[in-house]
């Protein structure tokens, strides 16, 4: 089982675990979005509350690979209900004698974090590692791929206008992972039978000052590039959001990324460089903004 395979990571995962001949089923929030894999994967969704429902989508099921969580709450999702979400999924696992669960979690995942992503991964975490079922649990710092958000939203506005702010002295570091590395890394802790909690990042290190400027000269932009107070381009990313009807970052984000939440002490475990790949794609990234609104809110069951 692998979760949200027609959305991100999920999607890379499912493709793998096909071409490795698995069989695969999905859960998903959007059952009746456009299958990409046609009759190969089974959709199921994700039924949080009708957890009887859960635990039979689950039956027979070796893995599950969990990408389930959110970027930020709107509406009527908050931290708490994903929390809430995961630990209902994880005990629906364990109901239905699923063997082993593949998490994918966060870089610096911390109970003690007064931000409630970095709060809410670690709980979940916890949960899984308590839950007595065998475990490998990765974290990942920024996943860049075709669908990627961050890193193609950077290279729309370094398009689209003259000039880029950067929240303070962007100092702080970002360590991006391709996302099918990333789907190979989740594939082979599977099949390890130790449990695991470890770092999955790629193998260059950034500034986030260095990250901006990369994707600039990658994408032949004449933006200007300038520090601000945080605050500042925190505001202006608001007005952008406004047209583009989107949450484009959220303060807690930025208080993540300058608080060099997204950098990893470990050894690097992916092996693609973002360099190397927006060298390859930048006649592709940033052409569109993408919106996370748009893939997850609107419109979609309530989970
Ligand atoms: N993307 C990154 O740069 C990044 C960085 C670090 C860690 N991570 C972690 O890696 C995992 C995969 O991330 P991803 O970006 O690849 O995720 P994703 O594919 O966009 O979403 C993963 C799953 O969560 C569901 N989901 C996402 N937002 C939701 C919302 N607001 N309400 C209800 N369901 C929602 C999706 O539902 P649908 O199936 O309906 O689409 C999908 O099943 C997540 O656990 C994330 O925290 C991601």
């Amino acid at each position: 089982m692998v979760t949200g395979a027609f959305s991100y990571t999920g999607k890379y995962i499912a493709r793998r675990l096909l071409s490795m001949g698995e069989r695969v089923r999905t859960l998903t929030g959007h059952p009746v979005k456009e299958n990409p894999f046609g009759e190969q994967v089974e959709v199921f969704p994700y039924n949080f509350d009708k957890p009887e429902e859960l635990v039979e989508s689950l039956l027979g099921v070796d893995t599950l690979y969990n990408s389930y969580w959110i970027r930020f709450p709107y509406g009527e999702m908050t931290f708490e209900r994903a929390v809430g979400n995961t630990k209902i999924l994880i005990g629906s696992a364990q109901k239905a004698g699923v063997g082993k669960i593949v998490h994918i979690s966060i870089t610096n995942a911390d109970e003690k974090s007064s931000l409630p992503y970095f709060k809410g991964k670690r709980i979940v975490e916890r949960f899984i590692q308590e839950a007595g079922l065998s475990y490998a649990i990765l974290r990942p710092t920024v996943i860049f791929g075709k669908e990627g958000i961050l890193i193609n939203n950077i290279a729309w506005y370094l398009r689209n206008f003259p000039i880029f702010g950067i929240f303070g002295d962007g100092n702080y570091r970002v360590q991006p992972i391709y996302v099918e590395d990333l789907a190979e890394l989740t594939i082979d802790a599977a099949r390890k039978d130790e449990d695991m909690v470890v770092d999955a990042v790629g193998p260059e290190t950034f500034t986030y000052d260095g990250l901006v400027h990369l994707i600039k000269d990658k994408m032949n932009s004449n933006a200007k590039i300038i520090h601000l107070p945080a605050w500042l381009p925190l505001i202006l990313s608001k007005i952008v959001g406004k047209f583009v009807n989107d949450v484009v970052l959220t303060k807690d984000e930025v208080d993540g990324l300058m608080g060099d939440l997204l950098y990893s002490r470990d050894p690097p475990k992916g092996k693609t460089r973002l360099s190397s790949w927006l060298e390859e794609n930048s006649e592709s990234v940033g052409i569109e903004y993408t919106s996370e609104l748009k893939r997850h809110y609107l419109p979609r069951q309530k989970y």
